[in-house]
């Protein structure tokens, strides 16, 4: 069977590291990944973007299955497109995407479906946005409504934060998400205080198949400081979701949401990511849903699986999930993501990367380093994006985890290259 990953992300190179293994498998195309998936065994790329450049190549290929790796072809269509044409895809609808490409939708999905999460109101106009926060209190939490890559959210501890928040969204707009038509709307929620926690489903429209649970780092600095990125580093599993938490999350969260998501005749297929918030007494809420794998999660939960993810996927489209199961590595596995200078606001391009080749086998553990914002020039590789690896690795424990990952971490380096030293810091604690 050959099979396509649409993306160019560490996510992506992982989802093709993992298909490949499939003994069912004999090729992965990625669409158009990077230097990383370009040299990954059994796995090659196609310079190819545009819907009906995939949906074709997919055709004269005779692709089994694709598989969608990031938010924006989701909210666009890609899946929509693939049907049309009798292709076989896993992914949301551009309909079942909104949970994530529209912050309002989700909101008002949620409230219908008694789903826990912050209380929120969405303004376009500044005037009533400011007053709002004038009227709530800090601290509070201004988001943009539309895709920002984790990089559109003010957790603002301060009044002055907020209006600053408000002002960049909507008045001066450095931190808008504007639609088509110019304008651009802002999100104010409740501040809710916990623990947070990566929960994602594999869904088949009907039923439900729990992955390992994860836990990202969104701040760029240690100590959990700095602005939001797309994600810093991330372990699975996460000690937070504790057998009863998971129960929670299930019952509250996830099953809600994809039997009202089918009952609004927009049945979810696809990963299912509930970023949670679960309080000191174990209560879990949503800070946001997103139609897709997290990515850094997807690296360290792809690392986990013992079970075949073609077959997985097979199952997905097929609508059976119900008869499958996954299996995990019990081992724990820990990423670090390694980011070009200046991001996430500004990043630079072009430096030339040192030691990506390494990878590092041990008697306990293994590491994979998972490319995302790189490509190769005359033989270089190079940084093209903002996040450009991601360091991996397994471990007996969570802490021999970290400690093989940033082993493998000294042997890269690059011009301006920023990482966190504390990925997997909150579970490391909770054990000692
Ligand atoms: P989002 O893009 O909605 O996932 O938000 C990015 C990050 O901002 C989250 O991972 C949280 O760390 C933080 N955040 C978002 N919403 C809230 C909230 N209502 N209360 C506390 N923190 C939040
Ligand atoms: N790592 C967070 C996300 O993928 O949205």
């Amino acid at each position: 069977m050959k099979v396509l990953v649409i993306g160019a992300g560490a996510r992506e190179h992982a989802l093709a590291w993992k298909l490949a293994q499939s003994p069912r498998v004999q090729k992965v195309y990625v669409a158009p990944g990077n230097a990383g998936t370009a040299h990954e065994p059994g796995c090659e790329n196609v310079a190819l973007t545009a819907f009906p450049e995939l949906v074709a190549f997919a055709h004269t290929e005779q692709i089994a299955l694709t598989v969608v790796g990031p938010e924006g072809p989701l909210a666009e269509g890609v899946v929509d497109a693939f049907r049309a044409a009798g292709l076989r895809i896993f992914g949301p609808s551009r309909a079942a995407a909104q949970l994530e490409s529209s912050k309002d939708f989700a909101k008002s999905f949620m409230a219908r479906h008694h789903i826990p999460t912050a209380r929120y109101r969405t303004f376009s106009d500044a005037a009533a946005a400011h007053a709002h926060v004038e009227s709530e209190g800090a601290p509070i939490v201004v988001k943009a409504d539309g895709l920002a890559a984790g990089k559109g959210v003010v957790v603002a501890q301060t009044l002055a934060e907020a209006h600053a928040g408000i002002d960049a969204m909507l008045g001066d707009k450095t931190l808008a998400v504007q639609y088509a038509d110019g304008t651009a709307r802002v999100v104010i929620e409740e501040f809710m205080a916990g623990e947070e926690a990566s929960f994602i489903a594999m869904v088949d429209g009907r039923h439900v198949l729990p992955l390992a649970t994860s836990q990202d780092h969104k701040r760029l600095k240690d100590g959990d400081l700095g602005p939001n990125t797309g994600g810093m580093g991330a372990y699975s599993p996460a000690p937070v979701v504790t057998p009863a938490v998971h129960n929670r999350v299930m019952h509250d969260i996830i099953r809600p949401a994809v039997e009202g998501m089918a009952r609004e005749g927009m049945p979810f297929t696809g990963f299912l990511y509930a970023g949670l918030m679960i309080d000191g007494a174990g209560n879990p809420r949503v800070v946001e849903f997103n139609a897709r794998l997290g990515d850094p999660e997807a690296e360290v939960i792809l690392f986990r699986l013992n079970s075949d993810l073609f077959e997985l996927f097979e199952h997905a489209i097929d609508g059976t999930l119900d008869t499958v199961e996954a299996e995990w590595d019990r081992r724990a596995a820990l990423t670090v993501v390694l980011a070009a200078a200046g991001y996430p606001h500004a990043p630079q391009k072009g430096a030339a990367i040192r030691g990506v080749a390494a990878k590092v086998d041990t008697a306990n553990g293994a590491t994979h380093v998972f490319h995302a914002g790189t490509a190769e020039r005359d033989g270089q590789v190079i940084v093209t994006g903002g996040r450009v690896l991601a360091v991996t690795a397994l471990g007996d424990s969570l802490r021999s985890a970290q400690r093989i990952a940033y082993d493998a971490v000294e042997l890269i380096g690059f011009d301006g290259m920023q990482f966190r030293h504390d990925i997997g810091h909150r579970a490391l604690k909770i054990r000692t």
